[in-house]
This record gives structure tokens, C-alpha cells and sequence, in this order.
């Protein structure tokens, strides 16, 4: 009964039954076929296209410098400590600049985008330190940063951050080229916007998103923009408490725990930090500082602060010239005043602009800018010294030319443009 059952079975099953096999394995490659196209080769076009979209076509390859200098990074465990790449978040994107495009690491094998974050992401770290900065950090961190917990790379360099021996000039090179690719994309951050804001992972947290909050904090500014530090519902007292510990944190490193310019970090730093006990400063000038940085130096911009402590800092540092305030009361007559005048619109106004203001035809293309002296007045003890030495590291010539009353009067014209209106030290 069975045996025939069977027979029964086998005449009535269709013939291409026996094919079976074959088709399972047609269809078998032609899945797999299928999703290599779909899952590995259209990705990999449409990644080669926007590649190409935006790629600038001489975008640089390594120089040999910079390749050791990337091979000591490797070998030094830096990327054990710190990842090559921004994410596609706001909250990447606000501390560290534009998302790292696939692109930019197109000369890099292997990759170092890395994973852990002991440090801050380095993919845009070119544009936003100095190299004075960069070598005084990698030879002892907490010059700059008091609590950092990076290791200092003392052994590459001759006893001190001004003498780098070659391996860290080679670091320092490739550090500046991180970022570089980008920076000089034709299509930068605003293109990077847009294809964010499509996918719509950006937006969602923030919707009046633009190019401008795509920036490192820390990252010095040439723009004049500064917050207003006055809306603040704290006492004085309150706010000098906390300007004073914010700036033995932050700024004492450069500035010296007094402020006199003389911290651990200055005696390798080009320009020096400035000498706060010498100078006076508006608070307009004070927030637009600390706001922006001074480009082309080691001082960064601090919009990692709130407002509150950048108001505090505000205070503390106008008070660090009170003490001297007074040596400088005496008048000085109409007529100096006056020669000095003449000799600042022969001599000093192309750079320092007709109003002092930094902005004279030529100061306008130099960094760091010329001082704007409506905001900040050094004292004349300093003015004789910038006149007789300049400011080494910027574009401030010495005047051997000028004589010892021409510099002079000069000094006390310069000082007459500092606008008192905007300062609010008592
Ligand atoms: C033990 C972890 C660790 C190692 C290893 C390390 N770093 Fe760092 N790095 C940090 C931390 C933490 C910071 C943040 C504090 C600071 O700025 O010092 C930092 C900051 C930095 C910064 C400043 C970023 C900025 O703009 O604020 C640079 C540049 C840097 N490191 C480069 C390097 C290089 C180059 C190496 C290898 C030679 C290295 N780091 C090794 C932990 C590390
Ligand atoms: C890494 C070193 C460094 C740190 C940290 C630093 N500064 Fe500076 N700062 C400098 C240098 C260098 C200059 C001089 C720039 C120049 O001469 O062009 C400067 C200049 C200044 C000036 C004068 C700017 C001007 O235009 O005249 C002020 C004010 C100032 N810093 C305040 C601060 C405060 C407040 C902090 C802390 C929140 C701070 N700095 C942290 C290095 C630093
Ligand atoms: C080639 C351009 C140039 C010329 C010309 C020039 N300066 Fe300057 N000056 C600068 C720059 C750049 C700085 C900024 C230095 C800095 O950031 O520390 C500066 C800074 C200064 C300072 C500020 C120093 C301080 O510590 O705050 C004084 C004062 C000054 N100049 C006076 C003069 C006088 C007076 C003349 C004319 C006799 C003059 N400068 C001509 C470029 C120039």
C-alpha cells in the first residue's frame, strides 16, 4: 500500500521540481549579487561622488614632516586619548566645529578617528591653537591647562618648549594639518548644514542652527562681536570671588597668578601674554576680548564660559590695574598732546587705524591686529617699552627714529584715545 502511495507521489510532483537545486541557487547568487550592488557598490558611488562634490582637487597629501610627525602620534598612544572625528551631533559640532566628512581622511591608513574621548576630538585642531600654544601644551599640559591630565612630552624637546627638537616640530606639523582639508573645502560648514539638516539629525535639537555655532569655543575670532556682561544680578564682591578663581584656573598659567604676564607657560610664548597690571582695559573691551581671543597669538577666545563667570573675569581683571591707576594723573599740556598727534597720523595711524581703533589700511591684514587703543591703554612705562622694542612676535617695530620727547608725546596722545565712557573700573 505504501510502496504505491510513493510511486503516486513521485508521478504527480510537477518536473521542474527536480531543478529545485538549481533555482534555490540562482536565487541564492542572484541575492547575494543583489546586495553587494546595493549594499557595496551604489554606497561606495555615491560616497566616490560626494567625495568628489567636495574634495578640492589639490587638496594636500603629507609632507614628510608631517608623515613622522603622524607616525610619533600613532606611536605616542595620543589616539588612545583622543578621536580624529567629529560626529554628526550639535552637541560635537558646538565644541569642536564642522562633522567630519568621509573625504578628508582620504590619505589617512589607517584611520585615526579613534573611539575614546579622554581628551577633546582633535579633527579641526588646526585652526584653533597657535603653535606657541601647541608646544608649551605637549611640554608640560598644565601650563595652560591647570587641571589637565595629559602627559607632557618633555623629551622632545631640547630643556624647553622654545627649543623643540625635530620629533616635535614633526608633531606640531602634523597637528596643523588636522582640520586643513576642510578649512579648505570650497563647500565648508554651510554644505555640511544642509546635508545634516536633510537627514535631520542635527535639526531636531536645534533649529536655528547656522555655520557660526559650528566652532570650536576656544577658538580665537576676528570678529569685534561681544556679549553683554553687565545684565548680571550678582554683587561685586560676588562677582570679583569668582573672576579671581576662574582666572587662577584659566588664565594664570600665561598670565601669572598676579597677573603680571609672568606665568609658567610665557617665557616660550610669541607674543608674550600681555601684562594685565599694565593695562587698562573698558569692559566692552574686556567681553569682546575674552569673547573673541586675540587671533594670531596663544590667548584663546573663552565661549566656553558662561557669561556670569566671563563677567566675573571681567571684573577681577580690571581691578588688576587699579593699584597703578593713579601714578598716571598729571595732565599733559595741549601742545604735546598735539605734536603727538602729528606724529601718530605720520607713523602710526596705517597700522592703528585715524581713530586708534586697530584698524588702519595696512594693521587690517596683520596678526595678531594691531591694538585698538579705544579699548585697551597701556600704561607709559609700557608705551616707552613697546616704542624703544616693539612687540616681538607681532608686527610692532621698534622706533630707533623717534626721540625721547617725540616718544613721549606720542605715548600721551596714543593714551588720550582710550575711551574712559565704556569703562566701569571705579
Ligand atoms: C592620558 C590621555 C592623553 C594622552 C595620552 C594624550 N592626551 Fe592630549 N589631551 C588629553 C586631555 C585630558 C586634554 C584636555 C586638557 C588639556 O588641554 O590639556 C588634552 C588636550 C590636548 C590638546 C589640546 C586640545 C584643545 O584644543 O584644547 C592637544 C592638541 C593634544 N591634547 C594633543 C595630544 C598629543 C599630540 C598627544 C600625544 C603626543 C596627546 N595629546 C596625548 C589627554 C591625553
Ligand atoms: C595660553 C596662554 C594664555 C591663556 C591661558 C590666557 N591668555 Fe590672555 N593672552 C595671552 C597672550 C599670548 C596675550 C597677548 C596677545 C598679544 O599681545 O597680542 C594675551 C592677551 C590678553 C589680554 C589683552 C588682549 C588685548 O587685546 O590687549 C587680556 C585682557 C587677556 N589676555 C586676558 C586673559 C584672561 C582673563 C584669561 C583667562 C580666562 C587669559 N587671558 C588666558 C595668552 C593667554
Ligand atoms: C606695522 C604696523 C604697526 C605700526 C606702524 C605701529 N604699530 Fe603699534 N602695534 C602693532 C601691532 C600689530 C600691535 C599689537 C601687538 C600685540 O598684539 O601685542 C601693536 C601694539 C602697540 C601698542 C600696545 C602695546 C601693548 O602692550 O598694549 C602700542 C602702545 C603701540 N602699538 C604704539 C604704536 C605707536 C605709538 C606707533 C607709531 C609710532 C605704532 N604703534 C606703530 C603694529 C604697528
Amino acid at each position: 500500500m505504501a510502496k504505491t502511495a510513493d510511486a503516486t507521489m513521485q508521478e504527480k510532483s510537477p518536473r521542474w521540481f527536480g531543478l529545485a537545486y538549481l533555482l534555490i541557487f540562482i536565487a541564492g547568487v542572484g541575492f547575494f549579487l543583489l546586495s553587494f550592488v546595493a549594499l557595496g557598490v551604489v554606497p561606495g558611488w555615491r560616497l566616490a561622488d560626494a567625495m568628489a562634490a567636495h574634495t578640492k582637487t589639490e587638496m594636500p597629501d603629507y609632507s614628510a614632516s608631517e608623515l613622522r610627525g603622524r607616525q610619533l602620534y600613532t606611536r605616542l598612544g595620543c589616539a588612545l586619548c583622543h578621536s580624529q572625528q567629529v560626529r554628526f551631533l550639535v552637541s560635537d559640532a558646538r565644541r569642536w566645529g564642522a562633522p567630519t566628512q568621509a573625504w578628508e581622511t582620504r590619505y589617512d591608513f589607517p584611520q585615526l578617528w579613534g573611539t575614546r574621548r579622554i581628551g577633546p576630538d582633535l579633527a579641526r585642531e588646526a585652526q584653533v591653537r597657535s603653535d606657541d600654544w601647541q608646544l608649551a601644551h605637549l611640554y608640560n599640559p598644565r601650563w595652560v591647562v591647570a587641571d589637565s591630565v595629559m602627559p607632557g612630552f618633555t623629551w622632545l624637546f631640547h630643556g624647553s618648549p622654545d627649543r623643540p627638537a625635530t620629533a616635535a616640530s614633526d608633531l606640531l606639523a602634523y597637528l596643523r594639518t588636522l582640520g586643513r582639508a576642510q578649512q579648505s573645502s570650497p563647500k565648508k560648514n554651510q554644505d555640511v548644514l544642509i546635508a545634516a539638516d536633510m537627514d535631520g539629525t542635527m535639526d531636531m535639537q536645534n533649529k536655528n542652527l547656522s555655520s557660526a555655532h559650528f566652532q570650536n569655543p576656544n577658538q580665537p575670532q576676528l570678529d569685534r562681536t561681544a556679549p553683554d556682561l553687565t545684565s548680571t544680578s550678582a554683587t561685586r564682591e560676588q562677582l570679583l570671588a569668582r573672576g579671581q578663581t576662574l582666572f587662577a584656573q584659566n588664565c594664570a598659567g600665561c598670565h601669572g597668578a598676579g597677573g603680571a604676564g609672568d606665568g609658567p607657560a610665557a617665557a616660550s610664548l610669541l607674543p608674550k601674554p600681555t601684562n594685565l597690571r599694565q593695562h587698562r582695559f573698558s569692559s566692552q573691551g574686556l567681553a569682546q576680548i575674552l569673547w573673541n581671543g586675540v587671533a594670531g597669538s596663544a590667548m584663546p577666545a573663552w565661549r566656553n564660559l558662561s557669561i556670569a563667570d566671563l563677567a566675573g573675569l571681567s571684573a577681577y581683571v580690571q581691578t588688576l590695574h587699579a593699584a597703578l591707576a593713579s601714578a598716571h594723573s598729571t595732565p599733559t599740556p595741549t601742545s604735546v598732546l598735539a605734536h603727538g598727534a602729528v606724529i601718530y597720523a605720520d607713523h602710526c595711524s596705517s597700522c592703528h587705524g585715524a581713530q586708534g581703533l586697530g584698524d588702519g589700511v595696512v594693521g587690517s591684514t596683520l596678526l595678531p591686529r594691531p591694538a585698538n587703543f579705544k579699548i585697551t591703554q597701556a600704561d607709559s612705562t609700557r608705551i616707552t617699552q613697546v616704542l624703544n622694542d616693539g612687540v616681538p612676535g607681532t608686527s610692532m617695530p621698534p622706533w630707533p627714529g623717534l626721540s625721547p620727547s617725540d616718544k613721549q608725546a606720542v605715548s600721551a596722545f596714543v593714551r588720550t584715545l582710550f575711551n574712559s565712557a565704556t569703562e566701569q573700573n571705579p
